[in-house]
């Protein structure tokens, strides 16, 4: 029986279009599914839109159209970007589906007989943009530590989740799973909120209509952060087919960015135990894209989007910079002059020219099919160097070294090139050791292709169809595909065009 994996990004807000920094989460994601499918996984993989709330609401007020109009426009916005950069989602959640109405209806319902909400008047310091209540000392100069922008006071008749009951569970549950919250320092930080006391929440409305009703107080809505956080249950059929739901559940990784940490590592482990649910396996948070050393604002100042990106690029070098040249963890700086520099030297360079040099080699010293002879000289221990190096890389969602591997094994390559010189080779008329080598060469090409593959999907392919190999790298299965010498002799091969043109600016 094969085993499940499920990841999920967030889902995002449709007040916003989407921009790198929602690009960013949401292709380490497609990477992490698609080198578990390489592994044989059954993978679920989740990404979608949150389109409750105030914050939805004013936004559709402002465009003058209703709530409903304006995040089908704006969810498809997002479907389509992640069509563009070839995301593989298994499936794509509107919080406005009727099957996420039941399922947060089933879910606070649960919490509800468990005993865990209970009615209370809630005055509070609101942000709409965060959706969030602040207290009095987490205001900057009066405002959001996050917008900067002016917060509301609101006074409401709520219903509270009683977070305040789970501190010592969260704490043993963090105390047996050190690996839950990831990476370290965001466990620690995690744990210093839940030391410090936890406070009940509200979650409902009575002033917005724009929501999820409460199933036993229609007069209120679910807040919006309770309705979202509950999507991950609704995809994998909560509420409605409870296999497929214990197939998948909990979760293996759920990707977020830093601010939204509270939320997934606090909130919803606690709401999930009320609900008699198990915690998610692992939340993983990200730091934040700066561009020109400060955070896309939403505003759209500043803002860059995938498309601009992608038609300069292509879609593999739009993936290939998010995943090698970002690090997934820290905040990083996008800079435009750093991607083209990295573009030209790993793809164009390092990647291209080696697939174009060897390429060329077989086809004017070896008939332009895959030869008999291997040298099985250095690359034979570079391959499962970088194989390994990969797989520790991945389970530490370390997605700029599991690709700096790769590209390790690419430089190894063009090494052996220059150290054995098969044109020297066959000028000396030794054609079974210019096979050998290119034999080899063409071998780590293979590995290269495939292991490549999450990250320049499009690239893996061609380059598969060039070395003469039927099929895709994605019908692969690791660990054995992995293994020196997969490539049959006899193959024909295509040198075809340069993989990844040159950019000059
Ligand atoms: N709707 C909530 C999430 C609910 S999940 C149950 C939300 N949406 S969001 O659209 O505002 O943000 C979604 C994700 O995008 C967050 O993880 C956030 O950190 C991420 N990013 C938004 N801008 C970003 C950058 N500039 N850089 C990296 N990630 C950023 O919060």
């Amino acid at each position: 029986m094969t085993r499940p994996f499920y990841v999920t990004t967030p889902i995002y807000y449709v007040n916003d279009v989407p921009h790198i920094g929602h690009a960013y989460t949401t292709v380490a994601a497609d990477a992490l599914a698609r080198w578990r499918r390489l592994w044989g996984d059954d993978v679920m993989f989740l990404t979608g839109t949150d389109e409750h709330g105030l914050k939805i609401q004013r936004a559709a007020e402002a465009n003058g159209v209703t709530p409903l109009e304006w995040a089908d426009c704006m969810s498809a916005r997002f479907a389509e970007t992640w069509a563009l950069l070839d995301i593989s989602n298994d499936d794509f959640i509107r919080t406005t589906e009727p099957r996420h109405s039941r399922a947060v209806g089933e879910f606070l319902q649960r919490v509800y007989d468990a005993g865990d909400i209970e009615l209370g008047t809630y005055e509070g310091l609101y942000c709409v943009g965060c959706e969030l209540y602040y207290a009095e000392d987490d205001l900057v100069g009066g405002n959001c530590p996050i917008h900067g922008t002016p917060v509301e006071r609101v006074t409401e008749e709520n219903y509270f989740f009683k977070l305040s009951r789970f501190e010592d569970r969260l704490l043993a549950h963090y105390t047996e799973h050190p690996e839950a919250i990831e990476p370290a320092g965001k466990r620690s930080e995690v744990l210093g909120i839940i030391k410090q006391g936890l406070r009940d929440f509200s979650i409902s409305r009575t002033s917005i209509s724009w929501g999820v009703p409460l199933p036993w107080d229609t007069n209120h809505v679910a807040y919006v952060w309770f309705d979202a956080l509950v999507n991950y249950c609704t995809a994998i059929g909560y509420g409605n087919d409870r296999a497929r739901f214990d197939r998948f559940w909990p979760a293996d990784y759920h990707l977020v960015g830093k601010d939204i940490l509270r939320q997934h590592a606090v909130y919803w482990p606690a709401m999930l135990m009320s609900a008699g649910e198990a915690p998610p396996k692992h939340v993983f948070a990200h730091g934040f894209l700066m561009v020109g050393g400060e955070k896309m604002s939403k505003s759209g100042a500043g803002q860059i989007y995938p498309a601009d990106l992608v038609s300069e690029f292509g879609v593999d070098g739009f993936r290939y910079h998010f995943l090698a040249d970002q690090r997934f963890g820290p905040d990083g700086d996008f800079s435009y002059e750093a991607m083209v520099a990295r573009y030209n030297a790993d793809l164009a360079n390092n990647f291209g020219n080696l697939a174009n040099r060897v390429l060329n080699m077989a086809v004017t010293y070896c008939d332009g099919v895959v030869p008999d002879e291997r040298a099985d000289g250095p690359l034979v221990d570079a391959v499962a160097s970088t194989f390994g190096a990969q797989q520790t890389a991945f389970e530490r969602l370390d997605f700029a070294s599991a690709f700096g591997a790769v590209w390790d094994l690419i430089r190894a390559a063009n090494a052996f090139i220059e150290d054995s010189k098969p044109w020297a080779l066959h000028k000396s008329g030794d054609a079974t050791a210019t096979a050998a080598v290119i034999g080899d060469c063409l071998e780590a090409l293979r590995v290269i292709a495939l292991l490549a593959s999450p990250a320049i999907p499009r690239a893996s392919a061609e380059l598969w169809r060039r070395l003469g190999l039927s099929g895709a790298p994605t019908d692969q299965r690791l660990p054995d595909a992995a293994n020196w010498g997969g490539l049959a002799a006899g193959a024909k091969l295509d040198k075809g065009t340069p993989l990844f043109p040159r950019i000059d600016t």
